[in-house]
């Protein structure tokens, strides 16, 4: 029983690998994108059109960058944690073909207009099977693990991917449901409001759970791991997590103001919203609050840097989801660039950076080498993030209230003083700054694919043992 003695980093290195890939694979989409908006004759059709090239971006960077860089941590921190062996190598080598798959499909279907319409839930009905038959060989792996698990207690950590697996299966079953036509094509079961409805449960809550509470995971094992600390406050995670997952629930509306959805459900889901603001900045503060006593490390680490600095993120997109969730608020900001501004400070400002530091912190150990091949293109990296996340938000910040301004100026006779085109040429500068800011963040991606390399190549594919004795307390 070799086997038994070691933990399945196997599995792990093949997913922390793919995420540097599907990052700058998903981010160059989204760079694309971004040039079209400001170049318009890049929109050759119909394959590579912005229309069909913007759910690519968009699931290339959720599902393949972000679902690769939530499988390599889940499955690093439940075998750490519980001093087990992954349950079953074999269907944990299945989750990683299987999810591989599922992408090429995505990228395959995407770009041939092959589309059930319904935003993060594109794909259609064959491939939603094979996402369903991959997470439920997912869930088997990962509470497979805790089941087994040599130490009593199940770390915070944990209790956040779990909650992630078990939503993620939910909101995918029941919002995909749809009666197949042909092997290409099929119709959503709901229909009108019903199907805006479930759709938005279904859409904030991939926010919530894939995006958020899995993250959040990610964050409660390497913050106190690469700071060398004790998580600031153990009380204090488990009101979040319980907290944060009751509300996340009802705040779907919040993304259907002004529609045909009853008034009430949506000022519910507004209600919802402001509350989320306390779990999340009690989250915040918790990873925060845990570099206690550790502050001179930020200067000299810039693992650390990405880590705190995706903390300081995801409490600005925190305050600011809120925010954006007020009728009134939303009158102004809804259907403008401000949504895609808020949007980008969550995914590359929270998502996007809390994985690459968690990525810098796992390469070194999966590959058996010290650290890093180079700290400085660490340090590099981390400001070309910053630099580019910046540029990003703030130009869209800008272009978004300018477009949401004009389009309600009125004129003293009640006449529109404004046409639609005015804000889209005031909208251009912003455009590229946001292309220039996205370039940027895409360049620390092939700094980061370098390094990565540079430090496999030197070191060797080893995977650790599990210690004999248990440990009792984190
Ligand atoms: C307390 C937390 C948050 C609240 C209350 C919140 C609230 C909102 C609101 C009100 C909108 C605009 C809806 C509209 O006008 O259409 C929105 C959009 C969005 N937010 Fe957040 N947000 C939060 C955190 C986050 C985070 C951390 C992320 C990313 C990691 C994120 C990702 C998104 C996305 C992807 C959309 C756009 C959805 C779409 O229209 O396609 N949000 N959010
Ligand atoms: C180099 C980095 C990136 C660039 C240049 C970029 C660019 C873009 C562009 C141009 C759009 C379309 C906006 C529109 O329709 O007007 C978009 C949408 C979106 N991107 Fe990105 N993106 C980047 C990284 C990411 C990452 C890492 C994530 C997630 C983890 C992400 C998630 C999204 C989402 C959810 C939308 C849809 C927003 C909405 O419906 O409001 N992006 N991105």
């Amino acid at each position: 029983m070799e086997n038994q003695a070691t933990y399945n980093y196997h599995v792990v290195r093949q997913f922390a690998i793919m995420t540097v890939i599907w990052g700058i694979v998903g981010m160059l989409v989204g760079v694309i994108c971004a040039a079209q908006m400001y170049w318009p004759e890049l929109n050759v059709g119909p394959y590579l059109h912005f229309g069909r090239l913007r759910p690519l971006h968009t699931n290339a960077v959720i599902f393949a960058f972000g679902g690769c860089a939530l499988f390599a941590t889940s499955y690093y921190v439940v075998q750490r944690t519980c001093n087990a062996r992954l349950f079953c190598d074999k269907l944990a080598a299945f989750t990683f073909w299987g999810w591989q798959l599922v992408i090429v499909l995505a990228a395959i279907t995407l770009p041939l207009g092959i589309t059930s319409g319904k935003e993060y839930a594109e794909l259609e009905w064959p491939i939603d099977i094979l996402i369903t038959v991959v997470w439920v060989s997912y869930a088997i792996v990962f509470f497979g693990t805790l089941a087994k698990r040599k130490v009593q207690h199940i770390y915070v950590a944990n209790w956040f991917f779990a909650a992630f697996i078990l939503a993620v299966a939910l909101l995918h079953l029941v919002n995909s449901m749809a009666i197949p036509v042909t092997l290409t094509k099929s119709y959503s079961v709901y229909a009108g409001a019903v199907d805006a409805m479930v759709q938005w449960w279904y859409g904030h809550n991939a926010v919530g759970f894939f995006l958020t509470a899995a993250f959040l995971g990610m964050m409660y094992y390497f913050v106190p791991k690469q700071a060398g600390r004790p998580v600031y406050s153990y009380r204090l995670s488990v009101v979040h997590f319980w907290a944060l997952i009751f509300t996340y629930m009802w705040a779907g509306p919040h993304h259907l103001h002004y529609t045909a959805l009853p008034d009430w459900t949506q000022s519910l889901g507004m209600v919802f919203s402001l509350i989320l603001l306390a779990p999340s900045w009690g989250g915040m503060i918790n990873g925060i609050m845990t570099l206690s006593g550790a502050w001179h490390k930020l200067r000299s680490d810039p693992i650390l840097k990405f880590l705190i600095t995706a903390l300081s993120f995801y409490g600005m997109s925190t305050f600011e989801g809120p925010m954006m969730s007020i009728k009134t608020v939303n009158a102004l900001s809804h259907y403008t660039d401000w949504t895609v501004g808020h949007v980008h400070s969550g995914a590359l400002g929270w998502v996007a950076m809390i994985s690459i530091g968690s990525i810098y912190y796992l390469i070194p150990r999966l590959f058996n080498r010290d650290e890093m091949h180079s700290t400085k293109l660490i340090e590099a990296h981390f400001w070309l993030s910053t630099v580019g996340v910046v540029l990003y938000i703030s130009s869209m910040w800008i272009a978004g209230v300018t477009q949401g301004l004009m389009w309600r100026a009125v004129n003293e006779d009640g006449t529109l003083m404004y046409a639609f085109i005015d804000a889209v040429k005031a909208s251009y500068p912003y455009y590229f700054i946001r292309f220039l800011g996205g370039a940027i963040f895409l360049s620390g991606m092939v700094l980061m694919l370098y390094n990565v390399l540079r430090t496999a190549f030197a070191g060797k594919a080893v995977d650790a043992p599990i210690p004999a004795v248990a440990a009792h307390a984190h």
